[in-house]
This record gives structure tokens, C-alpha cells and sequence, in this order.
């Protein structure tokens, strides 16, 4: 498999504060990777930065690189990243009516996304617009395509969001956490739908999620991060079976399991810290209950075993 997506030591500054540092990860062509972390811990951003949209929120990247497919981004000029957005990279927000105008027909939209990246007329882009929405299982879409968004369930709308994501072939699908805003029942089916449409096209997807059990069950490889930092990577089998990283023990200890209604749902205690007040050494140590006194000073550094590396003095002891 050859590499599509590459992070290294990507540094984020808004203003005087530093949301992210150090975030490495990679992915290759076909690939699902999660990105999971509780609230706050800089997943959103890190799409946001990977889409070159860090100038609208005016924050900047001052450390490391963001290779996608043997070019480098994290310098590219706007005008360049305007023809990858969208394009190459589609986005897939967790609100569809941040990405859908809702005084305008659904199946324009859409259109637009195919004439503007792939040149394709009017006529054209309507028809395979149509096609998509069918993909999609969208019944009778050739009539939906004349439907206003607030004509749809949210369901549907979120459909309509995956299609414009995928109206001009791109190589590299970010999704963060598209169906969140959904009905329970209906979160599976579009997870699912997206799923196969990943598979089928052979295209790489980035999955932001809170949901440790849909990345259990979907993804290949996964980023856990926490405070601004990806603490935790590699494959989801290593990650599930052997985490070597307190603050993933916990994440992965707070899913529910055979649940019963006596049972509570677990929680990690205490907050995730603000990005004006990031801990000193490890960022997880004032909730870690295996820190010991070099945790408040040392940042550590990523201890790599088999299939995964993760950011803790005492990794090691913890994969045991
Ligand atoms: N525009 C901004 N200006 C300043 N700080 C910001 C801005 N956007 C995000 N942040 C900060 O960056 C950190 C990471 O935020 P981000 O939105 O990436 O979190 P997240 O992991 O996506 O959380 P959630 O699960 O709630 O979506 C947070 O501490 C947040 O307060
Ligand atoms: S470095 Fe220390 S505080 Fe951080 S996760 Fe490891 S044991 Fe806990
Ligand atoms: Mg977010």
C-alpha cells in the first residue's frame, strides 16, 4: 500500500495560544484511520488544519508538515489549496447545514462540487449528481434533487453532505463526527453507508469520532489524542487489545459493555484541561493515575512497540 496522508510533528498556534503539538499520524491509500479524544482535544483542529482552513479561525501552523500524497500542505498558498478542498480532499461536517445553503435546491448544490473540480457542463453534472444521490440510497433521487434541505430528514441531509464530499473523486475523505447530530437509529446506517462507499471506491478516510466502539468495529488504524497531542497510534488491533497508554486504558475502559440498567456509565475523572492551561510534562498527568513526580516535569516521548507507539514514560510497564 503507498502513504496518501502524512502528519509529522504538526504544531497549530491561534493567536498567542497553541492548540496542537507534536500530532503525527499516518495513512496509506484505502486505509481507515479514527481519531478519537474526549471533548476539546484538538481532533476538529487538526481536520481544520489538514483542510488549510486554519485562516479562517486565525490560527497558523508553526511546526512540522502535512505530506498528502508526496506534496507538502502545510505551506500551500490558498489559491492552490482551494483546488484540493473539495477536490481531492472532501470534508464531511458533523452539522449538514454548516455545508448545505438552505435557500438553494439540494441537487445544484451538489452539481457545483463536479463543475467546478471535474469541468463537467451543466447537463453532466446533473446526471452524475443523480448517481451519487442513488449510491447513496437515496429513493427516487432524480426527484429529490429538486428538494429544498429543510424538505429532508437529517438523515438525509447528511447524505446529501457525503454526496458533495464525493461529487469530485477525491482520494482522501475527512469525516468528523458526521452523524452526531443524528437520531440514535439512524447513526449506524449512515456509518455504515459511508463505510461502503469508502470500500467501494477504494478511497482513505479520516474518522473523527468520541465513539470508541465505531472505530473499534470500522476502522484500521487510530490517533488517540488528548490536550492538543496525539498520544497514542497504530493499528486498532494493537491499540484495542494492548493499550500502552493510560488515557486510552481509560477511553477504552469507558465503553459500555453488556449493559444492564443497574450498571453506570464510566467515566474518566477529573476535566480535560483548557488550551490556556495545557499541564507542564506529560498533559494527562494531573488525571493519570499511574503518574508519578517525573510526569509533571518530562513531556514524554513516544515509546514505540510492534504495531503502535504511545507517549508515556512508562509505556512499557503499561503494555504488561
Ligand atoms: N477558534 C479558536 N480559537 C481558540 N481556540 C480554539 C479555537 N477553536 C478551537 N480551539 C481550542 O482548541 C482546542 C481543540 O479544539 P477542537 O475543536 O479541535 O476539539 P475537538 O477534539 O474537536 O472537540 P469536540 O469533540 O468537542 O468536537 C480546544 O481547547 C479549543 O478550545
Ligand atoms: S507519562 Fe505519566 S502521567 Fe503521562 S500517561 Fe504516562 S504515567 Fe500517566
Ligand atoms: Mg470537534
Amino acid at each position: 500500500m503507498s502513504l496518501i496522508l502524512r502528519v509529522d510533528d504538526l504544531g497549530v498556534a491561534i493567536g498567542a495560544v497553541k492548540p496542537l503539538s507534536g500530532v503525527s499520524f499516518s495513512l496509506d491509500k484505502g486505509e481507515t484511520l479514527g481519531i478519537v479524544g474526549e471533548s476539546g482535544s484538538g481532533k476538529s483542529l487538526t481536520a481544520m488544519t489538514i483542510m488549510g482552513l486554519l485562516p479562517l479561525i486565525g490560527g497558523r501552523v508553526t511546526t512540522g508538515s502535512i505530506m498528502f500524497d508526496g506534496s507538502e500542505l502545510a505551506d500551500l498558498p490558498e489559491t492552490a489549496y482551494r483546488k484540493l478542498r473539495g477536490g481531492r480532499i472532501g470534508l464531511i461536517t458533523q452539522n449538514p447545514m454548516t455545508s448545505l445553503d438552505p435557500l438553494r435546491k439540494i441537487g445544484p448544490q451538489v452539481d457545483v462540487v463536479a463543475r467546478l473540480h471535474l469541468g463537467l457542463d451543466k447537463r453532466a453534472a446533473r446526471a452524475r449528481t443523480v448517481e451519487l444521490l442513488g449510491d447513496l440510497r437515496i429513493p427516487e433521487p432524480a426527484s429529490i434533487y429538486y428538494l429544498y434541505p429543510h424538505q429532508l430528514s437529517g438523515g438525509m441531509k447528511q447524505r446529501i453532505v457525503i454526496a458533495m464530499a464525493l461529487a469530485a473523486d477525491p482520494d482522501l475523505l475527512i469525516a468528523d463526527e458526521p452523524t452526531t447530530a443524528l437520531d440514535v437509529t439512524v447513526q449506524a446506517q449512515i456509518i455504515r453507508l459511508l463505510l461502503d462507499l469508502v470500500t467501494a471506491r477504494n478511497l482513505s478516510l479520516v474518522l473523527i469520532t468520541h465513539d470508541m466502539s465505531v472505530v473499534a468495529q470500522t476502522c484500521d488504524k487510530v490517533v488517540v489524542m488528548y490536550a492538543g497531542r496525539a498520544i497514542e497510534r497504530g493499528a486498532v488491533s494493537a491499540i484495542f487489545d494492548r493499550p500502552r497508554h493510560p488515557y486510552t486504558q481509560a477511553l477504552i475502559g469507558c465503553i459500555p459493555r453488556g449493559l444492564t440498567v443497574t450498571e453506570p456509565l464510566k467515566s474518566i475523572e477529573g476535566t480535560v484541561p483548557s488550551v490556556a492551561h495545557y499541564p507542564s510534562g506529560c498533559p494527562f498527568h494531573p488525571r493519570c493515575p499511574r503518574a508519578e513526580d517525573i510526569c509533571a516535569t518530562e513531556p514524554p516521548s513516544f515509546v514505540q512497540d510492534r504495531d503502535s507507539a504511545a507517549a508515556c514514560h512508562f509505556a512499557m510497564a503499561a503494555a504488561q
